[in-house]
């Protein structure tokens, strides 16, 4: 059992954990990710460790409520326990000195991107980060990402906050003034991983994504997890979770993250629903 010792609410779906796991918070490093099951009956969610403190013996994780398992997780409060936290699971990303490199964080993915700008800030790299997401409300770990990049551009899809536009179009305007760009990170939705791929494709810029495909054990035993990169069959637990984005096949990985979309969309409404009767219910008590 994983006690949660802290949380908070970062926007209206989205809230950050601070969870008793010391030998997890002894072991992780950049780029890992954990599983969380919340109860006995629970999905298993993967979750990348946003920080962790060894004195404190505690690992951050953030989770944005999707479907009922994690809105479930989001619902749970101080003082409550995860069931089983297992990890640090998948390979930490490979951290050096390269020079400048850009992080770029889409949405909740910037929760991943933020332990890898860190590292590579206290290796020395010059970090320029892009945050996006669709409105203010959304835009998380600003200050956090403020702290360890070097310049840091803000979008807004709605330009309610920050630059209007994509990620992409401020990964451009830093492509156009900065032509030695040693390495490019990029964490959110699959349509931004892609098009982040795209941007740099020809300017041949190393770029790194992490897949989020559906998983399991996450230790390379159920084969949930299969993404093709460069023709070959990969396991994202155990081979990744970053890839190459220039050689991932997103096409397959888009199609295979629906096989299970119309399953989750009807239990989702099922939980609303229990919920709102239980609400009802309690009220007429
Ligand atoms: P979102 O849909 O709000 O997008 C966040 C930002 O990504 C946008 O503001 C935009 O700047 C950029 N973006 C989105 N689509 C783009 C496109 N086609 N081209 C260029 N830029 C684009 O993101 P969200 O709601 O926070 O996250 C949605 C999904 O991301 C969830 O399904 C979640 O599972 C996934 N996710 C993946 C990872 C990962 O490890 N790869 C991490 C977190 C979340
Ligand atoms: Fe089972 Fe990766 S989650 S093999």
């Amino acid at each position: 059992m994983f006690k949660i010792l802290k949380k908070e609410a970062l926007a209206p779906t989205l809230s950050k954990f601070v969870i008793e796991a010391p030998f997890i918070a002894r072991k992780r490093k950049a780029g890992n990710f954990v599983i969380v099951r919340a109860t006995e009956t629970g999905e298993r969610i993967p979750l990348t460790i946003v920080d962790s403190d060894n004195e404190s013996g505690t690992i951050t994780l953030i989770i944005q409520a999707i479907g009922k398992t994690t809105n479930i997780m989001v619902g749970m409060n101080e003082g409550e326990y995860f069931l089983d936290v297992v990890g640090p699971l998948g390979h930490p990303t490979p951290v050096d000195y390269y020079g400048t490199v850009v992080c770029v964080g889409g949405g909740v993915g910037t929760a991943e991107v933020y332990p890898i700008a860190k590292a590579l800030k206290d290796s020395g790299n010059t970090v320029l980060g892009i945050i996006g997401a669709r409105s203010k409300d959304l835009v998380i770990l600003e200050n956090e990402m403020s702290a360890v990049c070097d310049e840091l551009i803000i979008t807004t899809d709605d330009g309610s906050y920050g630059q209007k536009g994509f990620v992409t179009d401020a990964l451009k305007d830093i492509m156009k003034k900065n032509k030695e760009l040693q390495g490019i990170y990029a964490i959110g939705p699959i349509p931004m991983m892609r098009a982040v791929a795209e941007t740099t494709r020809a300017d041949k810029i190393k770029t790194y994504v992490s897949l989020n495909p559906i998983m399991m054990d996450g230790t390379g035993m159920c084969g949930a997890c299969r993404v093709t990169v460069n023709g070959e069959m990969k396991f994202a637990c155990v081979d990744g979770p970053e890839f190459d984005a220039h050689i991932v096949d997103f096409d397959e990985l888009i199609a295979r993250n629906k096989t299970y979309e119309d399953l989750e969309k009807s239990s989702l409404q099922n939980f609303i629903q229990e919920s709102e009767c239980q609400v009802q219910d309690a009220k007429t008590e």
